[in-house]
């Protein structure tokens, strides 16, 4: 529903205003939930109200906007005060420059982390951005904020999902002021969240093979940083965060904040924690190695900066972003497909790929239920190790003597999809590409380019090679009929130069690559909308909210072994939901880490995620085929449920646990999937007793085993409270166990 502004009544009392705003009804994503978005005229005070939060902000005396309230919604007549600067502190935090500002300038007496900062061509680097007007359009609100003298109006953009009360918030600075200014940083937005002294912070890191861990530290004064400045996504930090008040995270209690950052090039989101205790998080471009010219009336667009809040602890913060993802962000929202089940080819044939190779696995493969055969690395160009190849997306003739036409249609005959793997982004200098265009690349002139993987970047920023790169994908799914494509990024990058380029325009690379980026993606959508597409960066290094608008999963990890999987996939889960993440079943011992684990074990701790299978089935055995071919099917059984239900997750397997488990409940509550591991026997110890979450109190469930077992005596069938207060108890004895239960609503 689209409508204008705003109505409401109010008392002014003092400084303090009943806030009686009739609020916009807005279209709502979830059942009767609503939101409202309400502006005050005279107290200055804007609101927003869906799900269960408040957003309120105020515009002082002197023009700054500024936080007033976020957290658990409130009701409609409840007082605020007036928005004012803070107060003073000492000479050192004069009044006002601690203001909780939505987004603050570097500028005036503002001493907190700005928002944006710029500089002028005479030296002028002061900004004080102050309120100018507002626009409420259905469930998005823009402000506008200006500083008039020095030309330069910067305009918040707000959009409020009912469903969830996420908001995502961006800005965009324009520039009047009729000469060039330089932007040297700008972020997406400043959350700001309620003083306090016992926050704590989570966020994820990690490195190749070893993505997704959860860490904790107190927030105190200061500032800590989470960020990549190398060009992508990354994996050391993931663009995530939650804040907690308190430092006793629970799944199921606490007051959290969270948010996550919608860009995949160099990113940071700071979290600072003032003298009066307040904290505010800033998120955006990384302003490292940053700068952006602006022509007198250009302008530029930060990302989109997401966040939510609960009081029902950080289980309850995942399910809210797992629900917004997919009802809001993925391609097909709010009813993305489902995951086929799907085998790639890469641990089993490494470079080694030939249609006659292929068409062997896809054979097995099909007999397993699999039901999209991607073929992996290794089929174009002079491809035969990582030394070539990359930048000739055309099918290497000696693997392929015609084509690639017969190995697809093979595939398809057997019933299958069929995908593909590429890495557009790269270039071998051992390949024509780069023997016909070594200027493609980042580089400085004159200067060494650092190879890795005996890979370079392509600059994307230029148009000729974003031109290229969508020509040669768009020719492979046009001249092929091909349903899946595995989009790979195996490097991060170095001497990120762009001589081609006026001097002051070169930083701009950063920006303009990523968009180029998603230029390309979104066109090649458009074009080929069958087609589904993967992100994956040696493994979980480019998942972030904004590839995730482009693309219908991610490979959360080259790391397949099930043991260190359930760390990892764990971790994934705290931001993503588990129906974005691949899961293959692979070979054992693991390449990773030599650990030998049962095929069992193996596939329970994929099907927590989208299923694939990684393995060399030409080696399997009869018995091996049966066990996954059961596996597959059961699987397919509770992939709903999975890949697009509540996540529980019941213990957690961080910091090497030996006990793990996770339930999944279907969103119309007709089935819930219970997981649990156990890495290594302790003493006679059984695994706890385990508490299903989610059900329907008086309804009924009649479970079943999908591997495992449960104590004897355990009723067929029992009411949700019984499931959820006396609970399951799974036996398993001995290292590396896996128990897998489905519990169907029977009334
Ligand atoms: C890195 C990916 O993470 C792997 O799954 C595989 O596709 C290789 N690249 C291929 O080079």
């Amino acid at each position: 529903m689209r409508c204008s502004t705003i109505s409401s009544r109010y008392v002014l009392l003092g400084l303090l205003v009943w806030l009686t705003c009739v609020p916009v009804a807005l279209a709502a994503s979830a059942g009767a939930q609503r939101a409202s978005i309400s502006y005050h005229a005279d107290s200055q005070i804007f609101r927003m109200d869906a799900a269960h939060i408040s957003y309120i902000m105020g515009v002082g005396p002197n023009g700054i906007l500024q936080t007033l309230y976020w957290g658990e919604r409130l009701q409609p007549r409840d007082r605020l005060r007036k928005a004012k600067p803070s107060h003073k502190r000492s000479s050192w935090e004069p009044k006002g420059s601690l203001t909780p500002q939505e987004y603050g300038a570097w500028g005036g007496n503002n001493v907190l982390t700005p928002a944006i900062k710029v500089h002028f061509a005479d030296g002028n680097r002061d900004l004080v951005l102050r309120y100018e007007g507002h626009h409420i359009d259905g469930n998005e609100l823009k402000i506008t904020l200006t500083d008039k003298r020095a030309g330069i109006d910067v305009t918040l953009h707000y959009v409020v999902d009912p469903g969830t009360g996420i908001i995502g918030r961006s800005a965009r600075v324009e520039n009047h002021s009729g000469q060039v200014v330089t932007v040297d940083r700008m972020a997406a937005a400043t959350w700001n969240l309620p003083r306090g002294d016992d926050y704590s912070l989570r966020y994820l890191g990690g490195k190749w093979a070893g993505e997704w861990n959860l860490y904790t530290r107190p927030v105190t004064q200061g500032t800590m940083v989470l960020q990549s400045r190398r060009g992508s996504t990354g994996d050391k930090n993931n663009p995530w965060f939650a804040i907690e008040d308190g430092d006793d995270w629970q799944e199921a209690n606490g007051r959290v904040w969270f948010g996550a950052l919608a860009w995949s090039g160099s990113w940071r989101i700071s979290v600072d924690q003032d003298v009066f205790g307040h904290v505010h998080v800033t998120g955006g471009f990384n302003p490292f190695d940053f700068s952006w010219r602006l022509e007198p009336g250009a302008s530029l667009r930060s990302p989109t900066f997401y966040a939510g809040y609960t009081d029902q602890g950080i289980g309850e913060a995942s399910r809210l972003l797992h629900h917004f993802e997919l009802t809001r962000i993925v391609p097909g929202y709010p009813h993305p497909p489902l995951r086929r089940v799907l085998y790639n080819s890469w641990e089993a044939t490494g470079f080694d790929v030939t249609a006659a190779g292929q068409m062997k696995l896809a054979e097995r493969a099909a007999k397993l239920g699999v039901e999209l055969f991607v073929m992996d690395d290794g089929w174009f160009g002079e491809r035969n190790s990582d030394h070539a190849g990359l930048g000739d997306w055309f099918a290497n003739p000696e693997k392929f003597p015609h084509g690639l036409k017969p190995l697809i249609d093979k595939v398809h005959s057997l019933g299958m999809a069929f995908g593909i793997w590429v890495e557009p982004e790269m270039v071998n200098p051992d390949s024509d590409l780069y023997r016909e265009h070594p200027d493609w690349v980042l580089h400085f002139k004159g200067r060494p380019r650092t190879q890795a993987r005996h890979q370079l970047v392509l600059n994307l920023a230029r148009d000729d090679v974003r031109d290229y790169v969508f020509h040669a994908i768009d020719r492979l799914l046009s001249n092929n009929d091909i349903q899946f494509l595995k989009w790979d990024y195996n490097r991060y990058w170095t001497e990120p130069g762009w001589p081609g380029v006026a001097p002051d325009e070169q930083q701009k690379v950063y920006v303009k690559y990523i968009r180029n980026l998603y230029g390309i993606l979104r066109e090649l959508r458009k074009r080929h909308p069958g087609v589904e597409i993967e992100s994956c960066s040696s493994g979980g290094a480019r998942v972030d909210l904004g590839i995730l608008g482009l693309t219908d999963e991610v490979w959360p990890s080259d790391n397949t072994d099930p043991s260190d999987r359930l760390t990892i996939q764990d971790g994934f889960t705290y931001a993503y939901a588990p129906g974005l993440m691949m899961a293959w079943v692979t070979d054992s011992p693991n390449w990773v880490n030599h650990r030998a684990t049962s095929l069992d074990f193996r596939f329970l701790s994929s099907m927590q995620g989208g299923l694939g299978i990684g393995a060399n089935i030409l080696e399997w055995n009869d018995a091996q085929m049966d066990k996954a071919k059961y596996y597959v099917e059961a699987y397919k059984n509770i992939r709903r449920t999975v890949q697009r239900g509540r996540l529980y997750r019941l213990i957690s397997p961080q910091h090497q646990s030996p006990y793990s488990a996770t339930e999944s409940v279907a969103r119309d509550g007709s089935q819930a999937v219970l997981f649990a591991f156990q890495r290594m026997g302790h003493e006679a110890t059984p695994h706890s007793r385990l508490r299903l979450r989610g059900l329907d109190r008086q309804a009924r469930y009649r479970y079943r085993v999908i591997h495992g077992k449960v104590l004897k005596g355990t009723p067929d069938v029992a009411s949700g409270s019984y499931w959820m207060n006396y609970g399951i108890q799974i036996l398993m004895r001995g290292d590396m166990q896996a128990t897998g239960v489905v519990f169907e609503r029977i009334d």
